[in-house]
């Protein structure tokens, strides 16, 4: 079996960091959200990956390489524009040939493995396999309604009245037979081929698709305050650990559950996990709250953050206090003594700033 990640799109909800880089690369507790993914399909057993790729292809690839790294064989499939996830399948069919395959969206996260889910499809050899979980948005999502024994009956695109409260998770099995059911839908309202409507066209033409639902959690990070939960969803289940190449000064404490990557420092600082600091990265007189993950090579001076995303390079500087934040690569935070006390901005297009 060969395996489909969609790592293209737009990403329009999470401007300005997609303005620049890939979503799929956001880190969620200092780890590419992408690599969560790729793991998962290696622990299942799978080893040919096509990676559909857009404008990010470059970074993409540079952070994938051939997947060697994660025990895969990786193709890069260029997609020419975000034309929707069944488009994305479409121009995938000489890479899968005529196996079955899982499809994963790169930025999707499952805390359960992809085994089982695997397994059970190869022993049962439905149409299609795919999976739902319970949302209070499902105007948000993808949704299905099931009948009274958890069948697949209707599937609709982001329903203004939903009849259902399942959401599609971005995890299917297909065998070929998606093929010519994306071959004969036509591209939605909003100009994509949709996803849903392909399975739709299996469930029309009496195909065979099997619906289960997710177990533990599972999280779309498409949008800020999911990305963040998901952090803290990851965090939740660290172990404490300090690279030996990493220092705490005898004025900081480390409380609960904190990982310290080669080459953090931690000086006359609290760190309250779960945390995690990641390489070459300095903090000095701050607090860092739970539930938040700074990347590699950041500076934190003098300042407080919790529940948190920052990105390699960043730099906080006086600023009491950071919540519920995403800070982009490069980004500088600052509290300047300058007058006349004033904010002063330079922010990229799309950028959010909510000011107390
Ligand atoms: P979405 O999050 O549904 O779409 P998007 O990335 O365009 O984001 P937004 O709605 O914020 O503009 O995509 C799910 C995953 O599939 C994501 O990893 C991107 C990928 N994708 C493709 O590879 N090709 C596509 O044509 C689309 C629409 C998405």
């Amino acid at each position: 079996m060969k395996a489909l990640v969609l790592s293209g799109g737009k990403g329009t909800r999470l401007r300005p960091i997609t303005h620049t880089s890939a979503k799929q690369l956001i880190p969620v507790a200092n780890k590419p959200i992408l690599f969560y993914g790729l793991e998962a399909i290696a622990q299942a057993g799978i080893r040919e990956v096509g990676i559909v790729v857009g404008d990010t292809i470059q970074e993409i690839r540079q952070s994938v390489k051939d997947g060697s790294s994660f025990g895969l064989n990786v193709t890069y499939i260029p997609q020419e524009a975000p034309l929707g996830l069944a488009h994305a399948v479409k121009i995938s069919k000489d890479f899968i040939g005529k196996e079955s395959f899982l499809m994963f969206l790169g930025d999707n996260l499952l805390k359960e493995g992809l085994a089982d889910l695997v397994q059970e499809f190869k022993d049962k050899k439905p149409n299609s396999q795919i999976l739902v979980s319970k949302v209070p948005n499902p105007q948000q999502f993808g949704v299905v309604e099931v009948d009274g024994e958890d069948r697949a009956v209707r599937l609709v695109e982001k329903p203004k009245m939903p009849q259902s409260d399942l959401a599609l998770v971005g995890v299917y099995l297909f065998d070929s037979h998606i093929f010519k059911a994306v071959d004969e839908i036509k591209p939605s309202g909003r100009g994509e081929l949709e996803i849903t409507d392909a399975i739709q066209w299996l469930l029309d033409h009496k195909y065979q698709v099997i619906c289960k639902r997710v177990t533990g959690w599972w999280k779309d990070t498409g949008k800020l305050e999911d990305l963040l939960e998901a952090n803290r969803l990851i965090l939740e289940g660290i172990k404490s650990h300090s690279d030996t190449a990493s220092q705490v000064d005898s004025k900081s404490k480390l409380e609960g559950r904190v990982v310290l990557e080669a080459g953090a420092q931690i000086l006359h600082s609290t760190v309250r996990g779960p945390a995690i600091i990641g390489k070459n990265t300095r903090i000095y007189n701050s607090y860092i709250g739970p539930y938040t993950a700074i990347y590699h090579d950041v500076s934190v001076e003098e300042s407080e953050i919790e529940h948190s995303i920052v990105l390699e390079h960043a730099h906080l500087k006086n600023v009491h206090s950071i919540t519920d934040s995403l800070i982009g690569q490069r980004v500088e935070v600052i509290k300047s003594p300058a007058t006349p006390s004033a904010y002063r901005l330079m922010l990229g297009d799309s950028s959010r700033v909510e000011i107390p």
